[in-house]
């Protein structure tokens, strides 16, 4: 990866540099695509030293360097150091994942009275947006810096009928990293016909540091009473079930692996933890949603947000073969995502919140992952 470092005149204060260890942000070439399109990867940096990198393909958090307890950074979220690698193999590492963001139960949902058919790519199942979704799109960025955050607009229009959805969506992702070590993402989409809009981002953590073993010792509490249970194929069955009793039960902290190998048949369809939380105290803005410590290093993370669900999975996917950004391999959960989200398949389920966006209207979400220590 490796090409010019570019500092950025950017809008609001003094020329920002993070090279010279002062809070700011850099742009450097992280590759090309087949199609001849540059792809860039900036460098946010606050004034304590924390390092996010994002590409502008995806919207990729390429990188998080987070402090431990003692003050050692490493890099928490699992990823790549080449596009190349992004562009074939990635499960979705930091992505934007949109335009619906988890499934949709055979690709297929009626609006208005007119029947859709997205793609089936997982399946017999529509996920993550597609074959070529928003984690496969260039992204148009723009840096900004304020006196307390640093960060990057990036923003992306999704023609009419890409990828089979309806309506032209305007979308634009604001990634802002906080002096006090929040990376805050706000969403915004508008659309030219009734369509349905799920975006999230796909960030893999392991607190430990990517490629640093497996997730199972990190403490999980998700401030959830009721979750999603799903059929054999990962779509909800449609019920809204209560947690309390299933080794799916978060609410008090528990270490990842403690119940993962529970013959509990939702694990078991799960391949592990792939579920969605019904989050409680929903509707009043950002909430906290789930809280991960991870006991050796000290380091925590809490996801923080204003939507309904979070989709948790434990990495039951990874398989050993991905050799990570520090050229490490990723065996099995040895990452962990927590999703916020509307739930899986709403278009098809009417007692579910709603996921349509009317032209008119604003599709607005926000999500935080703040980091800290204990
Ligand atoms: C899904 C998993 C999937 C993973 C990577 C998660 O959001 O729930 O089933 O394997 O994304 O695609």
């Amino acid at each position: 990866m490796a090409v010019v470092a570019l500092a950025l005149s950017l809008t609001g204060g003094p020329t920002a540099q993070a090279a010279d260890g002062g809070p700011g942000i850099t742009k450097k070439q992280f590759g090309t695509l087949a199609n001849g399109k540059k792809i860039d990867i900036y460098t946010l940096r606050n004034s304590t030293g924390m390092r996010v990198r994002i590409l502008t393909y995806g919207g990729i958090l390429q990188s998080i360097e987070v402090p431990d307890g003692g003050g050692e950074f490493a890099n928490v979220t699992l990823g790549f150091n080449n596009l190349s690698d992004y562009v074939k193999k990635s499960p979705y590492f930091g992505c934007i994942t949109g335009r619906y963001a988890n499934r949709v139960a055979k690709g297929r949902f009626t609006l208005d009275g007119k029947t859709y058919q997205l793609a089936t790519n997982d399946g017999p199942n529509h996920l993550h947006g597609g074959d070529k979704g928003f984690d496969k799109r260039v992204w148009k960025a723009r840096p900004f810096k304020r006196h307390d955050s640093v960060g990057l607009v990036l923003s992306y229009t999704s023609p009419n009928g890409e990828e089979s959805y309806p309506g032209t969506l305007r979308t634009t992702v604001v990634y802002t990293l906080t002096d006090d070590n929040q990376i805050r993402m706000d969403y915004r989409a508008t659309t030219s016909r009734p369509t349905i809009v799920n975006l999230t981002n796909h960030a893999y953590f392991n607190l430990r540091g990517e490629g640093d073993g497996r997730i199972l010792d990190h403490e999980l509490q998700i401030n959830a009473s009721r979750y999603t249970p799903v059929d054999k194929t990962l779509i909800p069955t449609g019920k809204i079930a209560r947690l309390g009793g299933t080794p799916l039960d978060f609410r008090e902290p528990t270490a990842i692996g403690a119940r993962i190998s529970s013959t509990n048949q939702q694990i078991v369809r799960g391949g592990g933890y792939d579920h969605n939380y019904v989050l409680d105290g929903r509707g009043h803005g950002l909430e906290p949603a789930a809280r991960v410590v991870e006991p050796d290093s000290g380091r925590v993370l809490e996801v923080i947000t204003d939507q309904p669900g979070l989709q948790f999975y434990s990495g039951n996917f990874l398989d050993g073969t991905l050799r990570g950004t520090g050229g490490r391999l990723y065996p099995k959960r040895s990452g962990f995502a927590l999703e916020s989200q509307h739930f899986p398949d709403s278009p098809n389920h009417d007692d579910f919140p709603s996921t349509v966006l009317r032209p008119g209207d604003v599709y607005r979400t926000t999500t935080i992952y703040a980091f800290s220590t204990m």
